[in-house]
């Protein structure tokens, strides 16, 4: 069973659902409203649990109601919690999303994911030796990202670093990853400048531009390689990048060569898609075996 440990930020999703958004100084009636567990970092440990890994999360959460849904979700999903702490008198991150003319916008309030600091993360060290591959985002510090980096490269254990939301991110950090995976708007800001065929030729077998529906282009040493994506009819894209990671993930642990893992990863992420929120939609493993 593959050992995964995800590291990064858990929230709770306010969904408003709307024929479309809103211009500045408008207000409209939308059509529904939820609340859903999110969180890039929940996310992908949730959907890396439902395909049949052992998944350790390293996160915070706030000392409030969002906090214990949160933790019970976790749980609900088999995702060890052991370094899941809340943070006394903060609140738990929420996204704020509007689902609008087919896609989702959001703002991220990170709120207790600010507290996965550094030093928060060495209480996990043993776990992230003992793990086949670790996962982490951008919604906690950049100097915590950093760190893991680190660690990892200390330990010799692959990262796989989703670098979303975009930000720029230090040399260093690239050089520490084994695997980057943003897709075409993160991709344009890491490389600013450069041809994004150039940027993958660059790090072969390393930097995989996820292009949503059209599939995954990476590097492999010889060529530029176009993995397609599963054609579905979507209800929600929340959570499609999250389970494509933590699918890839999956399947890197698990030692399928690169194309598979890709292959694996696309199909999950098509099947996530399906569904209303974030974690609604995405696959337990024999959903995506068969279709393989
Ligand atoms: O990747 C999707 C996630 O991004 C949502 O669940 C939301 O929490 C935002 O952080």
């Amino acid at each position: 069973m593959a050992k995964i440990t995800v590291i990064g930020s858990s929230s709770i999703d306010l969904v408003v659902t709307a024929s479309r958004r809103p211009e500045k100084g408008e207000t409209i009636i939308g059509e529904s409203f939820k609340t859903v567990p999110g969180g890039k970092g929940a996310n992908q440990a949730v959907a890396a649990a439902r395909l049949g890994a052992e998944v350790y999360m390293v996160g915070c959460i706030g000392d409030d109601v969002f906090g214990k849904e949160i933790l019970d979700n976790f749980r609900k999903n088999n995702v060890h919690t052991d370094y899941v702490e809340p943070v006394t008198g903060v609140e738990s991150g929420t996204a704020h999303i509007t689902l609008a003319e087919g896609d989702n916008s959001i703002i991220v309030v990170q709120a207790a994911n600010q507290y996965v600091t550094p030093d928060y993360i060495d209480k996990a060290l043993n776990t992230i030796q003992a793990s086949d591959i670790v996962l982490i985002q951008q919604e906690i510090p950049e100097d915590t990202v950093e760190h893991v980096s680190e660690i990892c490269k200390m330990y010799g254990v692959p990262l796989l670093l989703n670098p979303a939301p975009a930000r720029p991110i230090r040399k260093k950090v690239i050089e520490n990853t084994a695997y980057l995976t943003p897709n075409e708007l993160e991709a344009s800001i890491l490389f600013e400048g450069e041809d994004f065929h150039d940027a993958l030729k660059r790090y072969p077998n390393k930097v995989f531009i996820t292009e949503g529906k059209n599939g995954v282009r990476y590097f492999d040493g010889g060529q530029e390689v176009l993995v397609p994506g599963n054609p579905v009819t979507a209800v929600d894209t929340t959570g499609a990048g999250d389970t494509f990671n933590a699918a890839f993930a999956v399947a890197l642990a698990e030692g399928k060569s690169m194309k598979e893992s890709l292959r694996f990863a696309n199909l999950a992420a098509s099947l996530s898609v399906t569904k209303f929120g974030a974690q609604g939609g995405m696959p337990l493993r024999n959903e995506v075996e068969e279709l393989l």
